[in-house]
């Protein structure tokens, strides 16, 4: 049941479930478990540290198992579902959910396409007159390597559809540049469609833009949205922003690349015409989107869109928002987002620094066992993502990033000193992170660590 004690124009759901199993989603169902009238939090499947969230409980369900999800949904008088990942957006989740009657929090599979597929997000932002950069999209071989000779400059190679994060080159040459286009049409990044199925390779190329990146993260009913503070991933594995991609290695917020007026340029200029052209297809999105931006010289411009939090984005802004965070969800799940009390925004610095496992972003160790108290400081948080809980009960290393390590404080310093400091309390065997995180904002460097 929706309890109705805060306002009855925009009610507080009681018994949530948020579908996924990494550190987003133990954020995810440790600030919703906070708002005051959610009696229940359940994950599914969460993760080796899901079960120890105060409010929190597990569910045993894989986030592509849709059917089982559904029953539970009944079974548990479910008023709020929050779908953390993409691939069952993508797959079609939340429309699946929604034509039970149930209150989604996550766009469907249309909505979806923002993510799964490059090109349709390029045509989308060329309708909208979105700034982002130049593109040709291919579907062979040879007129994407037409397109490159035609262009005599390096390009970004982008493989269409979901490539968890893996798709994109960033190529310094010609030659690089060929190679990314080969590999996309041998097949070498297993691209999925939409509907989760394996795809035919094609690719977008485009411009390369130069600039710092910010992730910019608006929730939405589809017509109107909030905006929470910005926030600045750091996405290569080794200090000084070197070595490969990773899905992100630590964040903070709010990143000051970004003021509130750069924030309010970014809603008019990408951030309202995106929605204004989902409606014009007929696509009621009702989610987060997530703006990857490039700050360059002549504006921001769009390098990605999302339809779901970022990570470790979310870890570091979930501690940041008020207790008003379940009713607004579910506020944007019913599309009545305007009636939602204001999501207040605590004024802190937020740090996020990931712990991952040996060998990540590569082929990583599994199984050791984790040492890692709870915080017990309310400006301290350890999220578990790839972790599971042994059957001998033990909490042992389960995937590529394992925890993420959150700190607020009133400067940047303090929250990453803090962050580190709680990081030292952490073990697990191959244990590698970040000492620099937050290099943009620190002017102490590097943190002794204990
Ligand atoms: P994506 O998966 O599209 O976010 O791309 C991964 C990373 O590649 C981004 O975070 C950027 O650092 C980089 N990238 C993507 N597109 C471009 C571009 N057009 N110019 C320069 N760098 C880019
Ligand atoms: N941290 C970037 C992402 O979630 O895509």
């Amino acid at each position: 049941m929706v309890s109705s004690t805060v306002s009855d124009a925009s009610p507080t759901p009681t018994r949530i479930l948020v579908v996924g199993g990494g550190g987003r989603e133990n954020a995810l169902g440790w600030a919703l478990a906070r708002c005051p009238g959610v009696e229940q939090v359940l994950v599914a499947p969460g993760n080796g540290g899901t079960a120890d969230l105060p409010g929190c409980g597990q569910l045993a369900i894989a986030e592509g198992d849709h059917v089982a999800l559904a029953a539970a949904c009944r079974d548990r008088s479910i008023d709020l579902v929050v779908v953390g990942p993409e691939a069952p957006l993508a797959a079609g989740l939340a429309d699946r959910l929604r034509a039970e009657g149930l209150a989604v929090f996550g766009p469907g599979a249309d909505g979806a396409l923002l993510e799964a597929s490059k090109r349709w997000a390029k045509e989308l932002m060329a309708a909208a007159g979105v700034p982002t950069a130049a593109y040709w999209s291919a579907t062979d071989r040879q007129q994407a390597l037409a397109a490159l000779e035609h262009h005599g400059r390096p390009l970004v190679v982008k493989a269409d559809g979901l490539a968890a994060g893996k798709g994109v080159t960033v190529a310094e040459s010609l030659e690089q540049c060929r190679e990314a286009i080969e590999e996309v049409f041998a097949g070498r990044f297993p691209v999925t469609g939409p509907g989760g199925e394996a795809a035919a390779p094609s690719l977008v190329l485009e411009e390369r833009l130069e600039g710092p990146e910010v992730s910019v993260f608006a929730l939405t009913d589809g017509c109107s949205m909030v905006l929470l503070p910005p926030a600045q991933d750091h996405k290569r594995i080794g200090e000084g922003d070197t070595g490969p991609n990773t899905g992100g290695m630590g964040a903070y917020a709010p990143a000051p690349l970004l003021d509130a007026a750069g924030l309010e340029q970014v809603r008019g200029l990408v951030l309202e015409p995106v929605l204004a052209a989902l409606r014009h297809r007929g696509i009621d999105y009702r989610g987060v989107i997530f703006a990857g931006l490039m700050l360059t010289q002549a504006g921001p411009r769009v390098i990605e869109f999302n339809c779901r939090f970022g990570d470790p984005e979310c870890e570091t802004l979930m501690p940041l928002l008020g207790p008003e965070l379940a009713q607004v969800l579910l506020a944007c799940a019913r599309g009545r987002l305007e009636e939602a009390p204001p999501l207040s925004i605590e004024p802190h610095c937020s740090a996020c620094v990931i712990a991952a496992a040996e060998g990540y972003p590569g082929e990583v160790r599994r199984g050791d066992a984790i040492h890692a108290g709870l915080a017990d400081d309310p400006r301290l948080q350890i999220f578990h993502a790839g972790s599971r809980r042994a059957e001998d009960g033990r909490v042992v290393t389960a995937g590529g990033r394992v925890l993420a390590v959150v700190a607020q404080a009133d400067d940047f310093d303090t929250a990453f000193e803090r962050a580190y400091t709680a990081l030292g309390q952490v073990a697990f065997k191959g244990m590698t992170f970040r000492r620099d995180i937050g290099h943009q904002v620190r002017t102490r460097l590097p943190v002794p660590l204990p």
